[in-house]
């Protein structure tokens, strides 16, 4: 039995950081403003490399642009000006508010609690205008620090276990995050986060790509030593979650590279001092992969979960056509997003919650949702206000484009209550909330499948914000109280867990 297969340390962290009224009610955390973490990483010895700003606009439709993938057939190389576009679009600052704590700086991505954890590195051979080499790239500044010079993209390769769209990238982003930026407010439910906040600004990131052309896949299946390694984090601190392999050119000859050395670059400290929370550490180590073997067999063939045979009422869905769809451009949705801090309490349309929905689901490129198309995560939601759609709880069956509705009535009071006591899921016209078998996930892929789901739900939400604010809707993701939410959908949720919830509807501001 490898560390990772023994799936108990999931299912600890997964029991031991579920919201409950009580476990919320009793916490006496207080946010400790003089200790508060640094929104972005500093090298204190790398200079920068300033990206372009002008950039050219795609164009393309945010709604094509989410649910399309390009296929690896051509040659597809970002070049300096693409690389700019895609990071600026994913994690770039976007907005910036003054604020009594200190300046906020919004990026592109939502994230909890505005904290952005998630840094970004580049692993990439030589392209048009930037050398081949292993860069960070920082949104303050909008530049990139070389960490190391020269062609580092076989690290990958061999840390992957030979993952043919590694093999076939010319460039891949590393997405890592910093436990205590995120902790310092979450404390050890910070772990889940990873995942959401790292998934929404892939969202972002895939949906770019495509507009720009460019094939991409998510690989969640590498050695985490060698690629924390690479980009020489100090993995008390900061961990490898995600890859994103990017472009298309012919594979790269085997190479067998010696190590890369330690750096050890000097970064500013983040604040004072950092709490530590072990349950975080514990569960990172037991889904760590520690052989090429183990990699190889980790990614593939994801389990199949069937839903509860329907025996609901049902609401076919018909959501914008291709040629009817609002066509406002990638570029511009994700810089009108922004979470609503308020919903106006009035009703959305079926054609446009149906589009949601479908937009958002149409499938991931990801190394763990194999055949292409498959979700680990179920989709329920409780529906406020939908013209055409009784108010009350629904399953979304994916294939059959398909709402069975599981309970109507008015259910605004216990969504607030679901979504941690918060009035914009009461307000939303509805919530969407993603519940996974971790049994099941669990059994295929071990510990790291807690990573994987999580990761899936981040991205499903994030396509979910950019398909509301593409037809000039708004979206908040939420947190929840776990164990209330399942009663709540069973007995058909019965055995599942919820993973993240985000809600949609009309932003008061709007319709003022
Ligand atoms: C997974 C997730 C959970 C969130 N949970 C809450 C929440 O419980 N309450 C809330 O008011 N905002 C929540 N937010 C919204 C964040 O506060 C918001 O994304 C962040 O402040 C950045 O602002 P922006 O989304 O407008 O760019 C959540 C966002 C995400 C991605």
């Amino acid at each position: 039995m490898t560390v990772n297969s023994n799936v108990e340390a999931a299912w600890r962290y997964h029991n031991a950081s579920k919201h409950s009224y009580a476990s919320v009610h009793n916490n006496l955390h207080f946010l400790d403003w003089d200790n508060q973490p640094l929104p972005f990483k500093a090298y204190t010895t790398l200079e920068p490399l300033r990206l372009p700003r002008e950039v050219r606009q795609t164009g393309v439709a945010a709604l094509s642009a989410i649910a399309e993938s390009i296929h690896p057939v051509a040659s597809a190389v970002p070049d300096l000006e693409a690389l700019a576009q895609l990071l600026y679009l994913t994690a770039g600052i976007t907005r910036h508010r003054k604020h009594p704590g200190g300046d906020i700086y919004f990026r592109a991505a939502a994230c909890t609690g505005a904290l952005y954890e998630v840094e970004v590195y580049v692993v990439c051979a030589n392209l048009v205008d930037l050398e081949a080499g292993v860069y960070h790239f920082a949104p303050a500044e909008f530049a990139l620090r070389r960490l190391r010079e020269g062609d580092y993209r076989s690290v990958l390769s061999e840390a992957t276990g030979g993952e043919s769209a590694i093999v076939h990238a010319p460039l891949t982003i590393i997405c890592t995050c910093t436990y205590w930026r995120n902790a310092w407010k979450y404390q050890a439910r910070t772990y889940r986060h990873f995942g959401w906040d790292n998934g929404t600004l892939l969202a972002n990131l895939l949906a770019v790509a495509t507009a720009l052309g460019m094939p991409a896949k998510v690989i969640c299946g590498f050695l985490d030593a060698e690629v924390n390694r690479l980009v020489d984090v100090d993995p008390e601190r900061e961990v490898a979650y995600s890859l994103v392999a990017l472009g298309h050119v012919a594979a790269l000859p085997q190479q067998f590279l010696s190590k890369p050395s330690v750096l050890h670059l000097e970064t500013v400290p983040l604040s004072r001092n950092e709490i530590v929370y072990p349950a975080m550490r514990k569960i990172h180590a037991a889904s760590s992969l520690r052989s090429a073997e183990e990699v190889g067999t980790w990614r593939g063939n994801a389990p199949f979960a069937k839903l509860p045979a329907q025996t609901g009422a049902t609401v076919q869905l018909h959501p914008y056509s291709d040629a009817e769809m609002p066509r406002d451009p990638i570029e511009q949705v994700i810089l009108r997003r922004g979470s609503a801090r308020k919903f106006a309490e009035v009703p959305i349309g079926l054609l446009q919650l149906s589009t949601i929905l479908d937009r958002a689901t149409r499938g991931i490129p990801a190394d763990f949702l194999h055949p292409e198309g498959t979700q680990l995560n179920e989709v329920y939601l409780i529906v406020n206000a939908v013209e055409g759609l009784d108010a009350g709880a629904y399953v979304f069956h994916r294939d059959r484009q398909m709402l069975e509705r599981l309970k109507a009535g008015n259910f605004r009071t216990q969504a607030g209550h679901l979504g941690l006591d918060q009035d914009l899921p009461a307000e939303a016209a509805a919530d969407i909330f993603f519940l996974a078998d971790l049994q099941i996930i669990l059994g295929r892929f071990g510990n790291r499948g807690y990573r994987a789901v999580q990761l899936e739900a981040g991205i499903l939400s994030g396509k979910v914000y950019l398909a509301a604010y593409a037809q000039r809707l708004s979206a908040t993701g939420l947190t929840f109280y776990d164990d209330d939410v399942i009663r709540f959908f069973s007995p058909h949720a019965h055995g599942k867990s919820v993973i993240m919830l985000v809600a949609v509807g009309k932003n008061a501001k709007s319709v003022l």
